[in-house]
């Protein structure tokens, strides 16, 4: 096991996430249920929960940020970004693990079955790209995990909440308190998530979607948000609404895994299409 990256792949977070909201319980999980999931929880699983918890501070968001979000690291296209995404290989079982293009099309493939928009479709189709940050050498603390608000308390319902006794913002004097830096009900736009692929990503997209995209892509990870309803007291009543969507994608994120493979070559001319509808032949990243 690499002490730095403990999974066996990004993908094991989001395995790991079908666990704790199983679709038969996606309303209410029971307490009883949640010691079973801490009990069962893998270590590798627990090793990069810890080391997420621990890193994540408000300094080191506000160092990726000006790391990353320039966006001059490359110029490609939506379909070129999957090919390059696709490279990143799940250690666990390279074959019978859905590569990532699969899993993107799997999700796409769902929202378009169930004939939503072509916008949410398109958001199936990329909202996990922003995991090339493992291909540009990030840890995997630092691209996968539920993200959260920094500078200000870290909620209790986030899993594995006693790790952030770890965090160096967790005796600080604002960082450690409910609201931290920002004003109670002061809107999301003004809250700084912990650092990965969904914020990374909304900033390379967010020019070309709509709002309701933006959010799903943004706050696609932040489960204490869309899941445990926290942090409402930084919610604005737009951010209310727009969750609504977030909340509407989360089922074809987590649920859409089949194990039958979708015929990427068959699917690429719709995609191709989907893409240009939307995006510019090139995007910054
Ligand atoms: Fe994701
Ligand atoms: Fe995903």
């Amino acid at each position: 096991m690499d002490e730095n990256n403990p999974l066996t792949g990004p993908d094991q977070w989001e395995t790991d996430l079908e666990r704790r909201y199983p679709l038969s319980q996606q309303d209410e999980p029971s307490a009883s249920e949640f010691r079973n999931y801490q009990a069962e929880v893998r270590p590798t699983v627990k090793a990069f929960y810890r080391l997420n918890h621990q890193h994540q501070t408000f300094d080191f968001v506000k160092q990726k940020r000006k790391q990353f979000l320039s966006l001059e690291r490359r110029r490609m296209g939506v379909w070129e970004a999957m090919e390059f995404l696709n490279t990143l290989v799940d250690e666990s079982d390279p074959d019978t693990e859905l590569s990532q293009i699969e899993h993107l099309l799997q999700a796409a493939e769902a929202i378009r079955a169930d004939r939503h928009p072509r916008w949410f479709i398109l958001v199936g189709l990329i909202h996990d790209l922003g995991k090339i940050l493992c291909l540009f050498g990030e840890p995997q603390w630092a691209v996968v995990g539920d993200t959260f608000p920094v500078g200000c308390a870290y909620s209790s319902s986030i899993v594995y909440h006693e790790f952030f006794r770890m965090n160096s913002d967790w005796g600080h004097p604002v960082y450690s308190t409910k609201c931290g830096i920002y004003a109670s009900q002061t809107g999301l736009d003004n809250v700084m998530m912990s650092w990965g692929h969904d914020e990374y990503l909304y900033h390379v997209t967010k020019a070309h979607l709509p709002i309701e995209a933006q959010y799903m892509i943004r706050y696609h990870s932040f489960y204490p948000g869309h899941r445990e309803n926290a942090y409402q007291h930084l919610f604005s009543e737009r951010d209310q609404q727009l969750f609504e969507w977030v909340r509407k994608f989360n089922p074809y994120d987590l649920y859409s895994k089949s194990d039958e493979r979708p015929d990427v070559e068959s699917l690429k001319p719709f995609y191709q299409d989907l893409i240009a509808e939307f995006f510019p032949p090139e995007l910054a990243w």
